[in-house]
């Protein structure tokens, strides 16, 4: 099928060879030349992983642009653009708006493809574009027939091809039928998986396909947002009793397992921590309460959950302050930049917030991420902090080291070897990803999340 996305951010771009590598013909628009110059060459503007072994393998049904003008031979346009928030929390649909804009000018008029929005948007917006793309239809003097569905992604950064080609389910949020039936073809090779599993993304043992969920475009919409803030509310949970469970010197990663043995809870999204970051959660949150806000309602669950999600933040600041006694003229090591691991993406990190404030205390600090050091520098261009180049180099000569990305290779690190570098041994695991009786045995006084040891 010919398809056409817009957006090759970290959705248009993990979908856009998704869908090639299954067989389609993309065409993927994005107005940022750089972007396009790298994709033309080969060379993916994010890290993803699986992305070096998929994009090669999509190349040839896959072609990258910065025009419109080809758009009209598709048969479905996914929008995939950003849609970030406004100073008051609003979602800002400008991109969206603009995209429209142009695929509705560059439409010829015979055989309209189906517009169907991908990016996270407020309820109601699908109705909206539509009414957009058929008034400039009808304004050029065209018939205005063009269909446009709501397809929300699910899919998590790091893992992004893992979901996307294993998905638990795809939400088509559509009127006609025949969109339905248009949607459904797209992703047949999903929902039947009659796809070669690349080497590196093995289909999962018992994997069956995905649960395909038709409904109306303004319900899709809606379960975007209330998955989301539902997972933040979870994380959010845990968290809320870490703070209880560190004070009756309780320990939450036993009580996050024993909650999680209930199938009705669930084990994933229970790992207590220094607080959720990321490009969607914050952003969503904030996008549906102001959606509540305008219809008179509120939702104090999400609301909490972000306040939860903030105290939590500064968990570490006081955790730091205890052990370290004088914050001043100290020196602290951050093991970790990315908003979580398997990335480079530092958005909304809660590490920005955290150097910020040791910074403002008095604390010199060093920073050391195995993948998102080039990114954090360009969006945090101004931080006064020292690049290590490596683990050893980062311990060496700090008092305290801070743990806040649960990177793999942070598990797997010469633990005694780094103590033996450092000036004090304070170890704050803002992850709780290492064992903390390993590391007081390593010579570490060590704190963690909700676990008083
Ligand atoms: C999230 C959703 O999980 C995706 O389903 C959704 O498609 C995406 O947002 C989006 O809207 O685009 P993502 O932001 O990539 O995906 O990351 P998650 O894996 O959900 O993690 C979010 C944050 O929660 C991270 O900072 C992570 O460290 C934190 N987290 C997660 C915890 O602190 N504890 C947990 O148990 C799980």
């Amino acid at each position: 099928m010919q398809v056409t996305i817009i957006g090759a951010g970290y959705v248009g771009l993990t979908t856009g060879v998704t869908l090639a590598y299954l067989g389609h013909k993309v065409t993927l628009v994005d107005k940022n030349p750089a972007v396009i110059s790298s994709l033309e060459q080969g060379k993916s503007p994010i890290y993803e992983y699986g992305m070096d072994v998929l994009l090669p393998k999509a190349r040839r049904n896959i072609s990258f642009t910065t025009s419109y003008a080809g758009i009209d031979g598709s048969r479905v346009i996914l929008i995939a653009v950003g849609t970030p928030s406004k100073e008051n929390g609003d979602a800002d649909l400008g991109f969206l708006e603009d995209a429209v804009t142009q695929i509705a000018h560059s439409l010829s008029g015979t055989g309209y493809p189906v517009i169907v929005n991908k990016s996270t948007v407020p309820p109601g917006t699908a109705s909206r574009v539509n009414t957009l793309v058929n008034n400039v239809l009808s304004g050029r003097g065209l018939s205005p027939g063009v269909n446009v569905a709501s397809n929300p992604e699910f899919l998590r950064e790091g893992s992004a091809f893992w979901d996307a080609l294993y998905p638990d389910r795809i939400v088509v949020g559509a009127a006609e039928p025949s969109t339905r039936e248009l949607l459904t073809e797209l992703y047949q090779p999903i929902i039947e998986q009659n796809f070669t599993a690349p080497p590196s993304l093995p289909r999962p043992e018992g994997y069956n396909g995905p649960v395909l969920f038709t409904t109306n475009p303004l319900n899709a919409e809606l379960i975007k947002y209330a998955s989301n803030a539902f997972l933040a509310m979870k994380v959010s949970f845990v968290n809320e009793f870490a703070g209880l469970a560190e004070l009756l010197n309780a320990d939450i990663v036993e009580i996050a397992y024993g909650m999680g043995l209930d199938s009705r809870i669930g084990n994933k999204f229970l790992q207590a921590g220094v607080g959720w970051g990321g490009s969607c959660f914050g952003k969503d949150a904030r996008a549906i309460l102001y959606t509540a806000k305008k219809y008179g309602y509120s939702l104090p669950l999400v609301q909490g959950a972000i306040e939860v999600n903030n105290r939590q933040k500064k968990l570490v600041t006081s955790k730091i302050r205890s052990t370290l006694k004088t914050v001043p003229g100290s020196t602290i090591g951050i093991m970790g930049l990315a908003f979580k691991p398997g990335t480079d993406d530092c958005r909304e990190t809660p590490a920005t917030g955290l150097i910020a404030e040791l910074l403002n205390m008095g604390a010199f600090i060093k920073v050391y991420d195995p993948m998102a050091m080039d990114n954090f520098q360009r969006l945090y261009p101004d931080l006064p902090v020292e690049y290590a180049t490596d683990l050893a180099d980062l311990a060496d000569g700090c008092d305290a080291l801070v743990l806040l990305t649960e990177w793999e290779q942070f598990k797997n690190a010469d633990w005694p070897a780094l103590r033996s570098l450092m000036k004090k041994n304070i170890f704050i695991d803002g992850r709780n990803l290492l064992d903390p009786r390993f590391m007081e045995q390593s010579g570490f006084v060590y704190r963690g999340v909700g676990r008083h040891v």
